[in-house]
């Protein structure tokens, strides 16, 4: 079969190559997808230069998930058969053919196209997750940084269904904008995430903050939050080190919580797990621009399309195909 493999950690555009393998077979618990569609994702770029937490084992075929039928079912597998369309997060996603473990495939509803079903495994049940660990009740103020991104966008229609009050915080030109949530119309700026914040605050701080950037503007996040509020670190889009005093998170009461969407499956019940997977669903097939794409590529312009995906201010997702 065709697939996208590296054969050390490395920048994606120097170590990625199209090679022809052998496929792969199905454990004990595992089952065979032909795979139609996968996404390009931040945590794609991190596998493939050794820095996330899913550690490569090489020769490894990249990606982390995608959407297609279901081939073979390995030995233990129940409540799956071949032919079913299912959505799935395994490493070896770039490939014709891929395996994964029954825990990690989700059946995808009729109607649901491949383009929004591959991208179902990851954004869309990290914000759900995200959500659900804040716990909040229905008029909470919540923040979302990097929020022209996927999730933050996914989030804040889950947030809009709760009951919550939305609010994105955005890179713009220069400086920052606080947008909010259900309008996106702009209501503070600044040069730094400081100066944006403090446009908002007076009106009233924040009962949970997710941010997957990380970095010196953790410090101006923490000062924004409401004292016991929560900040949910969730990704290392800015990973630089930062010096923080214990007395800036004691006083404030707050949590500081880490996210990984692993972890999160790991200790999920699998009835939140259905109840997940029911309301995300029905969210996508009414909100399919939640999950926008911009361009699609075979595997074999896996460099192109490798490309596409590091545009900053891209309105979507880069697709490999088929
Ligand atoms: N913890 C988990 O399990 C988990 C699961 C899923 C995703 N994530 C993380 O969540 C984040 C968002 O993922 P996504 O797929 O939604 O991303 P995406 O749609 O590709 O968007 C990325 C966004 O991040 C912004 N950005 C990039 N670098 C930045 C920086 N240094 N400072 C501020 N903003 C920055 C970009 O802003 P511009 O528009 O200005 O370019 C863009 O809007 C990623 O970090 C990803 O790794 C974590």
């Amino acid at each position: 079969m065709q697939a996208v493999i590296f054969e050390q950690p490395g920048n994606a555009e120097a170590v990625l190559a199209v090679r022809d393998i052998l496929s792969p077979v199905p454990g004990r618990g595992q089952v065979l997808v032909r795979v139609a569609a996968r996404p390009i994702q931040p945590a794609d770029f991190l596998f493939i230069e050794g820095r996330y937490r899913i550690t490569p084992a090489f020769p490894q075929t990249a990606g982390l998930e995608g959407a297609g039928t279901i081939l073979a079912c390995g030995p233990d597998v129940t409540g799956l058969e071949p032919g079913m369309r299912v959505a799935f997060r395994a490493p070896g996603a770039w490939a014709e053919f891929a395996v994964a473990p029954t825990s990690r495939i989700y059946p995808v509803p009729p109607g649901i196209p491949d383009a929004i079903a591959c991208q179902f495994a990851l954004n869309p049940l990290t914000a759900w997750g995200l959500l659900s660990e804040c716990d909040l009740p229905a008029s909470s103020r919540v923040l979302m940084t990097a929020g022209r991104s996927v999730v933050a966008r996914l989030l804040a229609k889950l947030a809009q269904r709760k009951g919550l009050s939305a609010t994105l915080l955005v890179r713009d030109g220069a400086g920052y904008a606080v947008l909010e949530g259900d309008t996106e119309l702009t209501i503070a700026s600044g040069k730094s995430v400081d100066e944006a914040l403090q446009g908002i605050v007076d009106k009233g701080r924040f009962h949970a903050i997710l941010d997957p950037v990380g970095g010196p503007n953790t410090l101006a996040l923490i000062d924004a939050l409401e004292p016991g509020g929560r900040l949910i670190s969730y990704g290392v889009l800015d990973d630089a080190e930062i010096s923080l005093k214990a007395s800036r998170i004691l006083y404030k009461n707050m949590i500081w919580q880490g996210f990984g969407v692993d972890g999160w499956l790991n200790k999920t019940t699998s009835e939140q797990l259905t109840l997940a997977q029911r309301e995300l669903w029905g969210m996508l097939s009414e909100h399919p621009d939640l999950l926008p794409v911009t361009g699609s590529f075979a595997l074999s312009e896996v460099r192109e399309a490798i490309r596409a995906a590091r545009e900053t201010h891209r309105p979507g997702k880069v697709l490999l195909v088929d």
